[in-house]
């Protein structure tokens, strides 16, 4: 398969490598400017390749200093090479080694692809196609080899060498100011796993010793000064490595096992060997700095990046369009783990808020896909909230179907039958009809199907036959590339639930296959007859969302209401509120629009006042509860011709509304729920803390001036970043008096702290009020700023673009020049961020007439540009499709 064809790669065009690479031998010469690479490929001809056969190396931006084959210098004749490829025409036919000299300049690497330097320190990025930036290879995933990694580097520039794998040898290079290090990594892997780092970095030891009774040496490195941040991410690693021996029975595999922070990092994470690199947001956490949910995002994302090791490395994908093969399970993998280490429903219920906000508005714009997609002009692109959530949802749907023990036997089966391979979606779903019985063929179509299907529900009860009936329709929606669905396999998880809030009894249900409480839609239509149901349900459905499916159904407001308090389903309750918001939000926005009062729905009210006062649930829960839908969220749910202002004004009547209400038990409550004591960032005391903080809000808006200087009060005596920054948020957001005070004491506290001061910017960046965007635009100039930084350009450009609905949509579309302005200027120097940057205009054709043109016109500009990266080309193109 040949990657870089003008017209983009096809699934189905997949060939194997006609030549296989089975060592790497690695000699790495590093310096700043001038870094010199000796690669000794070990290549064998595949068993169905001619001889004679040529061979083609991918490169990208390479410069060639030498080539030599079995020893021997190349004449002209005897290979090509350009910048982005290295043939050989005529190689021998018998096993050979190639090795290749480039040399590459690291500082001058701004793509953060490949090798390069941030703060001071060499590091890697090789996923999905950097290795060719370091040298000439067969770079796909199913392309195995065994790697040994010799690293020099100037000994005060460079103390701490690290490679995948085990540490062989180190030593000083004689008569010189460098020493060097040896790495060797027995498992055969892809070149996208390959790692190394070089600098100045402090330890942070820690030790596993594996179920089996293997040591394991952990090593998290940090910028010196950061030691006393990796408390929680080592801590989070030994829980996550305990996890996956018990829930999978999966154990490490090497003697060490190191994480490095990095401050310039274009992604989250990555799963490099025995070497993961993380952004450090996902790495420093100290109560002063980093909030409940950094606590928590820390460890999901050290969970996901070490559940890698056997979803992804051990077995890893054949080609790119099998990404979700590990992403979409490695992410089922972490969020189970969360739900084991902390509250279940809780978890749930915020990666389901995740999934509606990032997912089902990907799947409903232009730029929709399927989560294996079967085309691509660029893979960068495709790591998506599609590939790896909607993913992480297909997976647990197949747990769902099987139920516990028969997904547990298909992973198993998994893990023995690919181990040390590279593999597909089709195996891995093989695994499971083996261990199951079960017919997955139309299940399958969750992978090829894009957009998120519809489901449709009446319902009747018949109260002297006792019969309920419910009659199900399912429709999916044309997407780019895909105008007609089949209809698919669609589990829904469902009770039904009597007056008194218990799962009623009943006899038989018909028209469906059942399993257990799990009714499996497949048809296009089912009347689904249930029978001995002696009173009036009220259908609780898709219980824990166990399908990834909007559902419509004719369930009235004051049934849902009803779930609300008294459904047995955690995640219903919280559904059935947002759907009730939801549909009195939608409602609101008619009327704001159209220049009518706003009437609020005092049902709702009511039952928001009354989850917030109930003590026997959870807070973080009661917290999750008393959040109105997002504005995003209730655009989606408008779905065409949207007024992102109308929406705004709808959500901040109701919120007023609520906040006066319901101002004076939310200020008892508030003043009840302060935490004594040290911080702690666990589940339950975040939950207090999420409570606590979202009442805030509400006091923020209430009117009241004793309200106010609550708020006032909160952010000054905040003894942790949790509540510093919701103090912060509502003291802008809302434009309480002290807002700028605030914003000065806050920035005077942390000015030498990035990361705390990305939320700084990210607040500023998110302030619905119309001053946004200028602010936005000079703080692009102050110091703290950085454009070359991806975590500074997302807190504050990408803050802007994707949560701030009023001001990016500006009915005067500076919002999306602003935007577009941004992305061009930054294509040249990191494509990857570029791009996704300019993904925030996926939503844009939903938008009303007036601001769809100008926003138009900007993504037209963009489009337009001559000489565009590849990513931005793709993202503006498919766009505009
Ligand atoms: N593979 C990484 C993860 O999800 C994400 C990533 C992709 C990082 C590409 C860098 C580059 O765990
Ligand atoms: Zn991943």
């Amino acid at each position: 398969m040949r990657t870089e064809t003008a017209g983009g790669v096809r699934l189905e065009d997949y060939q194997p490598a006609p030549y296989t690479i089975d060592r790497v031998d690695l000699n790495i010469r590093l310096a700043p400017k001038a870094t010199r690479v000796s690669a000794r490929l070990a290549i064998r001809r595949g068993d169905n390749t001619a001889p004679g056969t040529a061979l083609v190396l991918d490169g990208d931006d390479l410069k060639l200093t030498g080539l030599l084959l079995d020893g021997s210098a190349l004449t002209f004749q005897d290979y090509e090479a350009s910048p982005n490829r290295l043939e050989i025409p005529a190689p021998p036919s018998e096993p050979f080694v190639l090795e290749i000299s480039t040399e590459l300049d690291p500082d001058a690497n701004t793509k953060l692809m490949g090798l390069y330097r941030s703060q001071g320190t060499y590091c890697t990025q090789c996923e999905a196609q950097g290795f060719r930036r370091i040298t000439y290879f067969l770079d796909r995933p199913d392309v195995l080899a065994v790697y040994s990694t010799r690293i020099e580097a100037r000994k005060g520039e460079a103390p701490v060498l690290l490679g995948n794998g085990n540490l062989i040898e180190t030593g000083d290079v004689a008569g010189t100011d460098r020493h060097f290090a040896i790495w060797h990594d027995p498992h055969p892997k892809p070149s996208y796993l390959f790692a190394l780092v070089a600098g100045d970095l402090a330890r942070v030891p820690g030790e596993f010793t594996t179920a089996s009774g293997r040591e394991v040496e952990l090593g998290i490195y940090v910028e010196h000064g950061n030691e006393d941040q990796c408390g929680w991410a080592m801590d989070s690693l030994k829980r996550s490595m305990r996890w996956d021996e018990k829930a999978f029975g999966r154990e490490y595999d090497l003697d060490v096992f190191n994480i490095v922070a990095v401050s310039d990092f274009n992604m989250g994470a990555m799963e490099n060997k025995g070497l993961n690199i993380f952004n450090d947001k996902y790495i420093l956490a100290d109560p002063d700095t980093a909030t409940d949910q950094d606590y928590a995002n820390i460890e999901a994302v050290i969970a996901h990046e070490y559940f890698h090791n056997w979803t992804g490395n051990r077995i890893t994908c054949r080609d790119w369009f099998q990404l979700c093969l590990k992403e979409g399970l490695t992410v089922f993998r972490d969020q189970e783990f969360s739900a084991d280490e902390r509250s279940r429903p809780v978890k749930r219920i915020s990666d389901v808020r995740l999934l509606k906000s990032h997912q089902f508005p990907e799947d409903a714009g232009p730029l929709a896909h399927p989560v294996r997609p079967r085309f691509y002009q660029e893979i960068n692109n495709f790591y998506t909230a599609t590939v790896y959530e909607k993913g992480a949802e297909v997976v647990r749907m197949i747990k769902t179907l099987l139920g516990e023990q028969a997904f547990r036997a298909g992973m198993d089966l998994f893990f023995e039958r690919h181990d040390g391979g590279a593999t597909t979606v089709e195996a891995f779903l093989d695994c499971f009809r083996d261990a199951s019985n079960e017919d997955l063929d139309q299940f399958a179509l969750w992978y090829e199907q894009a957009g998120t299907p519809t489901i449709t529900v009446k319902s009747d009860y018949d109260s002297k036959a006792k019969v309920f009936t419910l009659s199900f329709s399912q429709s999916v929606p044309p997407t780019p590339r895909q105008a007609d669905k089949k209809p698919m396999t669609i589990p829904v998880r469902f009770a039904l639930v009597g007056e008194d809030g218990s799962d009623l009894a009943y006899e038989t249900v018909s028209g469906v296959e059942v399993k257990g409480d799990v009714l499996k839609l497949q048809a296009p239509e089912h009347k689904v007859t249930i029978s001995g149901v002696n009173e009036r349900p009220i259908p609780s459905l898709l219980r824990g969302f166990s399908a990834p499916v909007i559902l419509e159904s004719d369930i009235s407001e004051e049934d849902y209401l009803h779930l609300a308090a008294r459904d047995g389903d955690p995640f219903n309750r919280w559904q059935a509120l947002q759907t009730v918001a939801l549909s009195s939000l939608t409602a609101g926005m008619e009327a704001a629009r159209d220049g009518a009062a706003i009437e609020v729905d005092g049902l709702l009210v009511h039952a928001l006042g009354t989850v917030a006062e109930d003590e026997s649930l959870d807070p973080a829960f009661r917290a999750l509860a008393l959040q109105l839908p997002a504005e995003a969220d209730i655009a989606r749910e408008i779905g065409s011709d949207v007024d992102p202002d109308a929406v705004a004004a709808a959500r901040n009547h109701l919120r007023r509304t609520i906040a006066r209400e319901k101002g004076a038990s939310f200020a008892r409550l508030y003043e009840s729920l302060e935490i004594d004591g040290p911080y702690s960032p666990d589940a339950a005391s975040a939950g207090v803390r999420a409570l606590r903080n979202t009442l805030l809000e509400y006091l923020a808006h209430s009117g009241a001036d004793g309200d106010a200087e609550r708020v006032r009060d909160h952010f000054a005596k905040a003894d942790n970043m949790t509540d510093r920054l919701a103090g912060l948020t509502q003291l802008v957001h809302a434009r309480l008096e002290g807002a700028e005070d605030a914003l000065a004491a806050y920035y005077e506290r942390h000015s030498t702290h990035p990361l705390a001061i990305d939320k700084w910017l990210t607040v500023q960046a998110t302030d619905g009020h119309p001053e946004a965007l200028e602010k936005v635009r000079a703080l692009t100039a102050h110091p703290a700023f950085s454009f070359a930084n991806p975590n500074r350009l997302r807190a504050l450009v990408g803050a802007f673009a994707t949560g701030n609905q009023t001001q990016f949509n500006r009915a005067d579309g500076a919002g999306f020049d602003f935007v577009a302005d941004t992305v061009l200027a930054l294509d040249e120097k990191n494509p990857q961020v570029a791009a996704r940057l300019l993904s925030a205009f996926r939503s844009w054709r939903a938008l009303e007439a007036t601001r769809r043109k100008l926003a138009e016109n900007a993504l037209r500009r963009v489009a337009e540009k001559a000489d565009l990266s590849r990513d931005v080309k793709d993202i503006a193109e498919r766009s505009l499709q």
